[in-house]
């Protein structure tokens, strides 16, 4: 009995596709009938106008009075879109996100707009900023909420999906810091993601900079308590997070730094 007739490519391992004979008429009619009756491809959810929501930032603007709103867009104009953009993707996309000294919530209702999925507490002891920031977030119908109050006794069940503390952490007492972290550790969920922005110590003439205009906003009196990234990175980790962070610079001498220190 003769042998079966071998394929090219049996016959021949170095052969390749173009070995092959062309495809009858009947074949390529098939193949784009086929191709022409599929569905076209899912149109990306992942289409931001821009980077950096400027839009998000005019509604905020839109809805302070006019000093607030000299406040909001200074401090919009310091955090800059690469620092914003940085926590905005740091942030989960929606869930439970408490916001430590959110003043007047400029950022809880930027981060809020930016993904209308989370839900953000902010805490800060300062009435009238609080007031202030519950009408913002009413104005943008964001479902946040904010509570007068002391981030070292904080008086909440839930966990978290994720907390940040910007541009508060050296506002509180060198002292209380490394409690306030652990405190925030464990209100967050497993996998939990905690950012730090605040101002590091280095460069020396970048910190005076910062000071000062820390102190034209605070006064005298408040102690500041500012540390180097590294000494945060330690305290965080010793407390159980993994730190990963990014200095941000800035046309400006501040000595931005963003510390993403996630709960394992
Ligand atoms: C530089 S402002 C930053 C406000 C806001 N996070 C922002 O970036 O616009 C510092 C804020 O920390 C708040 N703060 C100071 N001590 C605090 C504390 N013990 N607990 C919570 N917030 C505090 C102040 O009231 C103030 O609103």
């Amino acid at each position: 009995m003769a042998a079966p007739k071998a394929s090219p490519m049996a016959s021949d391992p170095s052969s390749t596709p173009s070995d092959l004979p062309p495809p009858s008429r009947a074949a390529r009619i098939m193949r784009a009938i086929s191709i022409a009756s599929q569905p076209p491809p899912p149109t990306p959810i992942y289409a931001p106008a821009e980077v950096y929501g400027r839009e998000a930032v005019a509604n905020i603007a839109r809805l302070l009075p006019p000093v607030e709103r000299i406040y909001a867009n200074i401090r919009f104009a310091i955090m800059r879109p690469k620092l914003l953009s940085v926590m905005d993707l740091l942030l989960p996309e929606s869930g439970r996100i408490l916001d430590i000294g959110c003043g007047f919530g400029l950022f809880s209702a930027y981060f809020g707009q930016t993904h209308p999925g989370r839900v953000i507490t902010g805490v800060d002891p300062d009435g009238r900023r609080i007031e202030t920031a519950r009408k913002v977030a009413k104005g943008l119908g964001l479902p946040s909420k904010f509570h007068q109050g002391d981030a070292r006794t904080l008086d909440f069940k839930e966990p978290f999906d994720a907390a940040y503390v910007l541009d508060v952490m050296h506002h509180i007492p060198k002292d209380d810091q490394l409690a306030l972290l652990a405190d925030l550790r464990d209100r967050l969920a497993p996998r939990g993601m905690l950012i730090v922005k605040d101002i590091t110590t280095a460069p020396k003439f970048g910190l005076k900079f910062t000071e000062l205009l820390d102190r034209v906003m605070v006064g005298w009196d408040e102690p500041l308590a500012y540390r180097h990234h590294a000494e945060w990175g330690e305290m965080l980790s010793s407390l159980g997070f993994r730190v990963r962070m990014v200095r941000v610079p800035d046309v400006l001498p501040y000595p931005h730094v963003v510390i993403a220190a996630t709960k394992i």
